[in-house]
């Protein structure tokens, strides 16, 4: 051994003495036993920490130059809106801080539909994963409230009418509604309170728990072992030393496999950063490059396309239920439409995990559930006419039909059986 390999290795020994750094090297890394038949939608998980990375880097750099203020500078801007002038014009590299981390928030939300998606493709969430789903679940609830937050900060018209619509939904709620929205605010309209009390939980309040939920995320993935796209548990079947027969370590397979992930990943999202950064108004809207202003209503307000779905299932509720008005009940709706999705691991009841092996029922429900999907998400984007107001409602219908009636139709559907092996597919 070579002199610099004698003191690594020593360097090494005295830290593994004192850390567990090469046996949690070996467990979730080099003798992390993945199942060979990953295929392109095993991409999303590791892309998804990426655009956490990016997120939270760009984030730090934009907190050094943005000031949370809704007071008027010397020229009638408020202070906030003009720091992201400034970063925008003036801070060196700043534009591209900003736009990595504007198109950041886009890409991450593609990233974790699709990233979701995989899990219904292939039952990722059924036993033993109910728990990973589960945390899943938690992020992705903590990433809605993270964009949202976030969105104020710039303090543009869109910024200030959407958070005042936001809010003013939890008034709907009976007897404390009112009290509650002004308490979330800090103030009788969106104001200055609210902006500054929006910019902690942007930075530090919620970031802080995103990132202890990946932590449990992954080790509970760890724990279990990863799904595929056979829905096959690898660890049923092990060599004489304990190791799945169709597994391979995570490193280097698949940490080089990843790495192919992220170079296009890379590729794709400098091509938006560089050439399309507002993406036809869908990544920044259009009215959100103008200075809030409490006193000019937009004509036409509406979330970013993430959250349209769910909006578009708040305003399908128009009728009145036991004397409350249809706000609340689309309120109700809204919240229940996100998290029914958590309840995916007991509402699933058919015998097999994969969608290679599951029957037409399934098939057809998952793919009306999707179009219905993308529908109410386009619908949410515009203003609502009586006919589309109708679609929505049935879009609604079939969004909530794919989970409640799931119990029947994924236990009477005529499946495949599954493999004992993976397959090469
Ligand atoms: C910040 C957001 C997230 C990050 C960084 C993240 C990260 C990961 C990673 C690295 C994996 C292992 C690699 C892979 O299977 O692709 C994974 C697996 C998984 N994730 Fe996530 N995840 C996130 C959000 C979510 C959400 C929102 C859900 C669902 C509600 C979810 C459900 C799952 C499931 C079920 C698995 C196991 C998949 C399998 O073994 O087939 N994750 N996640």
């Amino acid at each position: 051994m070579s002199k610099v390999n004698a003191i690594l290795q020593g360097t090494l020994n005295w830290v593994d003495e004192r850390f567990p750094l090469t046996s949690n090297w070996k467990a979730h890394l080099s003798e992390y036993y993945a199942p060979k038949n990953f295929n392109f939608w095993y991409f999303f998980g590791s892309l998804a920490m990426l655009v956490l990375v990016i997120q939270i880097v760009t984030g730090i750099f934009l907190t050094m130059h943005f000031k949370p203020d809704a007071s008027l500078n010397a020229s009638g801007v408020p202070v906030a809106f003009a720091s992201v002038e400034y970063i925008m014009r003036d801070v060196p590299w700043g534009w591209l801080i900003r736009y990595m981390h504007s198109t950041g928030a886009s890409a991450f939300f593609i990233v974790v539909y699709m990233h979701m998606f995989r899990g219904m493709l292939y039952g990722s969430y059924r036993k033993p994963r109910e728990l990973i789903w589960i945390f899943g679940m938690v992020i992705f609830l903590c990433l809605m409230a993270e964009a949202f937050f976030g969105y104020l900060l710039p303090w543009g018209q869109m910024s200030f009418w959407g958070a005042q619509v936001i809010v003013n939904l939890f008034s709907a709620i009976p007897l404390i509604g009112p009290d509650l929205s002004l308490w979330l605010r800090g103030d009788y309209v969106v104001g200055d309170a609210t902006l500054n009390r929006f910019f902690a939980f942007h930075v530090i309040a919620v970031p802080l728990v995103l990132l202890g939920l990946v932590a449990a995320h992954i080790l509970a993935l760890h724990e279990v072992g990863s799904n595929n796209p056979d829905g096959v548990e690898i660890k049923k079947k092990k060599d004489a030393n304990g190791i799945p027969l169709d597994g391979i370590p995570f490193h280097p397979y698949y940490s080089v496999k990843d790495i192919v992930g992220v170079v296009v990943f890379l590729m794709v999202f400098s091509v938006i950063v560089f050439f399309m950064p507002e993406f036809g108004g869908y990544f920044l809207e259009y009215n959100n490059f103008f200075p809030a202003d409490p006193l000019v209503t937009p004509p036409h307000i509406a979330p970013v396309w993430y959250f349209t779905p769910y909006y578009s299932i708040l305003r399908a509720v128009t009728y009145p239920l036991f004397g409350i008005d249809a706000k609340f009940w689309g309120v109700v709706a809204m919240g229940a439409s996100t998290l029914i999705i958590a309840l995916l691991p007991w509402l699933d009841r058919s015998p097999v995990k994969s969608i290679r092996y599951r029957g037409p029922l399934y098939k057809g429900f998952l793919a009306a559930f999707i179009v219905s999907f993308f529908i109410l998400g386009y619908l949410g984007m515009l203003g609502p006419t009586p006919m589309r107001t109708l679609v929505a409602q049935i879009c609604s219908v079939i969004y909530f039909a794919f989970f409640l009636l799931m119990p029947i139709y994924s236990s009477l559907d005529k499946c495949q059986p599954e493999p004992d092996r993976v397959t090469s597919k």
